[in-house]
Order: structure tokens, then sequence, then C-alpha cells
């Protein structure tokens, strides 16, 4: 009789004591990776066709192994499955439920396979699923704040640099620039499903397997573009969870600055924009308050992104080839990501929409901040004086306006022309908001109909996307 205790194990053949008890929960990773079952039983049906095309099956085989799949997916679906952390993981549990079902041919899946391609390939499948629920929500955040954007190419605010007012822009042109940051988030998103989406099955444990496999067939059947071209390679890397994280890393960074702005935004002190109030959450103690819960808790959200990919990054580096244990430390990092960015697009590409703008404290905002004193100095510029010169005689202009308390445009045109004889009646034009915005008038610029047009162009890009 044999010395081994543990007859339930599917790899216990040389080991002659049973694995500790400690050790066997430590070691699981079912607790969390039972959510690859659905890409599990993917990957083995199409492993299991393959074996029958090749011959390594039959075809009476091949369709138990399809029943018994199939079955496995209800129980899955019907929260009947028996999860159990003595068979260690997703790929344990399914391939022994299996063999319970339908006897002895459910051993034969796993011939020519290894668990190691096998995780390489269900995490594959299920981040690739993920990169599309994640684009479609980042597209439909995107198509939010472009139609917002349309409807806002006349409505003036400050621009800020330094948070302090600088010149005028257009609302619609500055969340343009919130729908480019996001614009090349989904480029890098689509970049990473392009480079992940090749088929490591048939790499087996790392060399490869001596049955005759056919790996375009399975790469064909599982939507991968081709099979990896390194068994070892294909069984090891984990870069495309990194990249994806990267790439979740800085889409965050990018909601985190939103978020920043739309806080500032709805401050009694700014008073630009009202957030509906289903976006928001009030205060057990303070009646007045309306916090803008949604913002602030997707830029804190961008720490445990960072985190993971941190984490990731530490987890590969230094790993010798090929598949290490290690590795399934990939998976709760990867999946919390993936939660968060589709949560926290979810709460954005339903609430941007829903943004009010208030276009006269905006406009207020912006005449009280001398926001136009660059295109006083442009139009001295204009009159023949160096722009140093004109830069010079605008700083004595504002400083008389603080001391005073007005603004340039508001200063008679006596007052201005005490500090340049140059100054005429027609400055006034170019002391407006308007007139200030619609003198930006080129490619990238603040201009209304610069931003209309732009509007146009981001919305077929996206439009474009199939
Ligand atoms: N649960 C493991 C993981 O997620 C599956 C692969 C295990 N392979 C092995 N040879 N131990 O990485």
């Amino acid at each position: 009789m044999s010395k081994h205790t543990d007859t339930s194990k599917l790899w216990g053949g040389r080991f002659t004591e049973a694995t500790d008890q400690f050790v066997q929960r430590f070691t699981a990773s079912v607790q969390f990776d039972q959510r690859l079952a659905e890409e599990d039983i993917r990957g083995s049906l199409a492993h299991a066709d393959m074996l029958c095309a090749v011959g390594v099956l039959s075809e009476e085989e091949r369709q138990q192994i399809h029943q018994g799949l199939g079955q496995i997916r209800e129980e899955i679906a019907d929260g009947e499955f028996q999860w159990s952390v003595e068979l260690e993981d997703v790929h344990m549990n399914i391939e022994s439920r299996l063999t319970q079902l339908i006897g002895n041919t459910g051993k034969k899946l796993h011939t020519g396979r290894s668990r190691n391609d096998q995780v390489a390939t269900d995490i594959r499948l299920h981040l690739r699923s993920a990169i599309d629920l994640i684009g479609a929500e980042l597209t439909r955040l995107q198509r939010g704040t472009i139609a917002l954007a349309a409807d806002n190419c006349d409505t003036i605010m400050p621009g800020f640099t330094h948070l302090q007012t600088a010149q005028p822009v257009v609302f619609g042109h500055h969340l343009l620039a919130w729908n480019e940051m996001l614009e090349r988030d989904h480029g890098r998103l689509m970049d990473c499903r392009a480079r992940l989406n090749q088929s490591p099955l048939g790499a087996a444990a790392l060399a490869g397997t001596t049955y005759p496999i056919d790996r375009e067939l399975t790469a064909r059947a599982l939507d991968f573009d081709r099979p990896t071209e390194n068994s070892l390679d294909s069984v090891s890397d984990r870069d495309f969870a990194i990249e994806f994280c990267a790439f979740a890393a800085l889409l965050m960074t990018h909601l985190s600055r939103v978020s920043e702005e739309l806080v500032l935004w709805t401050s009694a002190q700014f008073n630009f924009i009202e957030l509906p109030d289903r976006f928001c959450t009030g205060s057990s103690i303070m009646p007045q308050k309306k916090n803008p819960d949604v913002p602030e808790l997707v830029r804190g959200k961008v720490g445990r992104v960072n985190g993971h990919l941190v984490s990731l990054l530490t987890l590969m580096k230094s790993q010798p080839l090929a598949y290490n244990k290690d590795n399934q430390e990939d998976k709760e990092p990867l999946f919390d990501t993936i939660d968060t960015v589709l949560g926290s697009l979810r709460a954005f590409a339903d609430m941007v929409p829903a943004i009010r703008p208030k276009a006269e404290p905006m406009r207020e905002a912006a005449r009280r901040g001398f926001s136009t004193a660059t295109d006083l100095a442009d139009y001295l510029v204009r009159t023949g004086l160096p722009f140093r010169d004109a830069h010079e005689v605008v700083g004595k202009a504002v400083a008389h306006g603080v001391a005073s308390g007005t603004d340039l445009a508001d200063m008679s045109l006596a007052t201005l022309q005490g500090f340049s004889p140059d100054i005429g009646a027609d400055v006034f034009e170019v002391l407006t908001l308007e007139g200030s915005v619609a003198a930006r008038n080129h490619l990238g610029g603040t201009a209304p109909q610069q931003v209309a047009a732009a509007a146009g162009r981001a919305l077929a890009r996206v439009d474009a996307r199939s």
C-alpha cells in the first residue's frame, strides 16, 4: 500500500506525507482564483477540441468532456459548486469535479497541458474581457465629456496656472483637456490589449509537450491573434498585467486630477458648478453640507491602484525563468485594479454629463482676476512696444488696479493712457473676456470656434473606434 496518505491531491503520487494543514491554506489560491472559472472552462474546451482534432482524444471523449464542463459551468453559475481548499486552485477544483462527473476521461483532459500554461491563458482571457468592459466605460465617459464641452464653447471661466487666475478660457476647452488625457489612456489600454492577445496554451509546464498539439487551433478558438513564440516566456512573464496596471495608474491619476477640480469647483469659494444630489452625500452633524463624495473617493482610490502597480513590478523583479509560485500573487492586485477602474469609470461616466456649470460665477471669477492682462500686453506689442516693456507697463496698470480695486476693463481711457500713450480707444475690445478668448483663434486655442471644431474632431475619433 502506498505510504502517501492524502489521495485527494492530483499531484500526490511522489509524496509520503500529507500537506501541513496551514501550508495547504497558505499556498491555496482558490479563494480568489475561482474568479477565473469561466475562462478556465473555455480554455479546457478549446484544449479538448484540439486534442481530439490531432487524434489524442476520441470524439466520444471530447463530447464527454464538453458535457461534464457544461454541467460544472451550470453548477458554478447556480452557486452549487463545492470549492475546496484541499484542491488548491480553480484549475484542480474543476478538473477534479470533471473526473467525479465523467470518470476516467476527465483525467485525460490534462494531456499535453500544465497548470502553468493554463493559468497564463486564463488570466489573459480574463484581463482581455475586463479591458473590453473598461474600454466601453472609458468611451462612455469621453462621449459625455465631449458633449458637455460642445454645449459650453462660449462659457467663459478663468484658466489657471499655479491655481491663480491666468487667462480666460471657455469651459468647453477645459473639458476637452480632460478628454485628451482620457484619449491617451484609451490608446494605452488598446496597446496593452494588442500585446497580451497571444495564446500561451501548449507551452505546458515550461518546455512544450511531446504530443502533436496544434497551437494555432487553440489560439483561434479562444480569439487570440496567434500563439506565443516561446514556451518559457509564455508561462513566466506577467508583463501584460503590469502594463495594464500602469495604464490603470495613469487613468486613475487623470481621474484624480479631474476629481480635485470638481471638489474645488463645487465649493462655496469657487462656486463654478453644481453636481446633482445623487452623486453627493450629506453630513450627519452639519445640516447644510453637500459633499462631493464620488470625486473624493475616486481621488482616494488612486492609492490602491498605484500600490498594485508597484506590487506587480516587485513580484516580477528578479524572477528566474520560467514559472514560479510567486506568480500566484499576480491575481489579487490585478483583480482589484480591474474592479477599482471599472467602478470609478462607471461613476464618472454617469456623473460628468450631469455637471451643471454656473456661467455667471465662472465669468465673474475670470473678470476679477486681471485675466486679460496678457491681452493688454499683446495690444501694446502690436503698437510697436517690445514685449518686455509692454509687460512692465501692464504690471504697473495691474498694481494700480489692485490698489484701487478696479479691473483693467473698468479703467478710463485716460487712466490707461497714463501708463502708456500708445493706448487707444480700441483697447477695450481686447480687455473684454470675449475678445480675449476669441483672439486665441488657432488649432488648440480657446477661441469658441476652435473649441467647437475640436469637440467635433474628438467625437469623430471616438466614433471611429468601431
Ligand atoms: N494557482 C497557480 C497560480 O495561480 C496555478 C499554477 C500553479 N502551477 C504550479 N506548478 N504550481 O499561479
